[in-house]
């Protein structure tokens, strides 16, 4: 079932989102050669839990940190770690959110660790412009396989891979709702978009083949050839426009 939600409660995942938003900002500036994955994970609990939120994430179906870490051909799901140093060149997906008042916020960013390759960073564009390219499709009326061609069509025309094994989601009052929200479909197909639903929109785009395996620890998703990955998404609000983004 899709739940629609109230101006009230989306009031409170405004407020959920808006922390997330924030902690991005620390994050992005703390993101430097030397610095370890671990390090970024303790910034993110303890601003959570500063703010009165807890990180959603940590336990979730077992997950041990606040934020999954996911570096270079690390899809995501990276579990954060003090022997993960970044170092200059790398890419670094961080996905993270919290409950805030009994309300999910959702989001991720790929971040550059210094100086990084040209095709590096033409991923990483790539990667966010798939998002917007996909929620120009979104209003209330729409179909779901609007947003998820015009995402897939996005990423395919720029010579890159979309990962099929993980998906976008509902949000709400749980972190992961129905309606799934591929990054991949037709146009015209899916469900029908309505005012009042809240989804989070999340392109994992790789520079080779999307083909993707899950490593030993049982989280980490690393793409199959090696190549680069990155990850960008937001928890939006369909409205009867378009749609609104909290996370941004
Ligand atoms: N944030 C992921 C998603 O977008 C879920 C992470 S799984 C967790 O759906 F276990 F790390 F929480
Ligand atoms: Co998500």
């Amino acid at each position: 079932m899709i739940s629609i939600k109230s101006a009230k409660q989306i009031e409170k995942m405004r407020e959920s989102c808006k922390l997330t938003k924030e902690l991005f900002l620390i994050l992005e500036d703390m993101v430097k050669p030397g610095v370890s994955t671990l390090e970024l994970d303790k910034a993110a609990y303890n601003f959570y839990k500063k703010h009165g939120a807890t990180p959603n994430f940590l336990n979730y179906d077992g997950y041990p940190a606040t934020i999954c870490a996911s570096v270079n051909d690390e899809v995501v799901h990276g579990i954060p770690s003090k022997h993960k140093v970044l170092k200059d060149g790398d890419i670094i997906s961080i996905d993270m959110g919290c409950i805030l008042d009994g309300w999910h916020s959702d989001a991720a960013r790929t971040f550059a660790v210094g100086k990084i390759s040209e095709e590096a960073q033409r991923l990483i564009d790539v990667t966010r412009e798939s998002f917007f390219e996909g929620i120009k499709k979104v209003k209330h009326g729409a179909k779901l396989g609007d947003l998820s061609a015009a995402i897939q069509n996005y990423v395919e025309s720029n010579g890159y891979g979309v990962v099929r094994d993980l998906v976008g989601h509902g949000i709400g009052r749980l972190m992961h709702e129905d309606p799934s929200v591929p990054n991949f479909g037709k146009a015209g197909h899916g469900v029908k978009l309505a005012a009042g639903m809240a989804l989070a929109v999340e392109p994992m785009v790789t520079a080779g083949d999307y083909h993707v395996s899950v490593l030993d620890d049982d989280w980490t998703v690393v793409t199959d050839d090696g190549s680069l990955a990155a990850h960008y998404e937001n928890t939006i609000i369909v409205t009867r426009e378009g749609c609104e983004i909290l996370t941004l």
